[in-house]
């Protein structure tokens, strides 16, 4: 079974067996669940059942084609999950390295990229915003879904990351929710009010599911989604050239971009 590695914050090599817990602070305390920071290691089954869906089906889909994989490429999947873009990126590569902070997430893709016999994967137990590689030693970076789950300082240093890894020319994919909770945009309130119908026509559990997500709001305990607008200057700031990113007819979007290709590409986050 492919091992799960902690190069840098999780506390040494597993494989199987119990995982480590240090990767991350989840705070809280006493909190109610729904009021502490997420913590994926719950979440595991849920997402599952989420990469499922036709609507996962698609990004998956749309980014893995963006990408343009080649049989010579090494790739990284952030914020991997239990491997929606890792299971389908592998057979058309060299190496995939599917990154995730989330003990649980690594311990069950490890497994899933054993029974189906992926034998060019690794998962590393690693957060998204100081990536165990070396410069230059990427060709391609995807990720699905992680990066709203970073603040946006985070992002710029996960993106200053990523513009590190690549080698020159190297590609960068990614899918995420694109919108920002603000009433302002056109875009931003359709978006939320499209989020909010969808939570209320499933009654009193969608109600109540609503209620909580306005209070982590209130409260800036909710995800860390970012405009389309924004990813462009970010993606412009860390350094890369040829940035297209494009909202989706949903809350979501895709970013495509790449390393320059000679030198001189700034590196440093904001
Ligand atoms: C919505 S899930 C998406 C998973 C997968 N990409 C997919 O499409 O099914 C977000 C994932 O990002 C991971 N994640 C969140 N913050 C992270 C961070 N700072 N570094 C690495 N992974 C992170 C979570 O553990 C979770 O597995």
């Amino acid at each position: 079974m492919p091992s799960v590695t902690a190069p840098l914050g999780g506390g040494g090599a597993i494989a199987g067996g119990s995982a480590p817990t240090a990767a991350r602070g989840h705070g809280g305390g006493r909190r109610p669940r729904w009021l502490r920071v997420k913590d994926w290691d719950e979440h595991v089954e849920h997402l599952e059942r989420m990469a499922a869906t036709p609507g996962f089906l698609d990004l998956r889909d749309r980014v893995v084609e963006l990408a343009g994989l080649r049989p010579e490429d090494r790739l990284l999947d952030v914020g991997a999950g239990t491997g929606l873009l890792t299971v389908a990126a592998a057979p058309r590569v060299a190496r995939v390295s599917a990154l995730d902070n989330s003990p649980a997430m690594c311990e069950r893709l490890a497994r899933k990229l054993s029974a189906l016999g992926i034998g060019n994967a690794e998962v590393l137990l690693d957060g998204a915003t100081a990536l165990p590689f070396g410069d230059g030693t990427l060709d391609v970076v995807l990720s699905n879904y992680c990066f709203h789950h970073l603040t946006h300082t985070e992002k710029d240093q996960a993106l200053a990351e990523i513009v590190r890894v690549l080698r020159p020319g190297g590609r960068l994919v990614f899918a995420d929710m694109m919108f920002q909770v603000s009433v302002r945009d056109r875009r931003d309130r359709a978006v939320i009010a499209r989020l909010a119908r969808r939570m209320v026509v499933r009654g009193p559990a969608g109600l109540w599911r609503l209620a909580r997500n306005a209070t982590r709001i209130a409260t800036g305990r909710w995800e860390h989604p970012a405009r389309v607008e924004w990813w462009e200057d970010a993606l412009a700031r860390a350094g890369f050239a040829e940035v297209d990113v494009r909202a989706l007819d949903h809350e979501g979007g895709i970013a495509r971009a790449r390393r320059p290709p000679g030198p001189g590409t700034r590196c440093a986050a904001p």
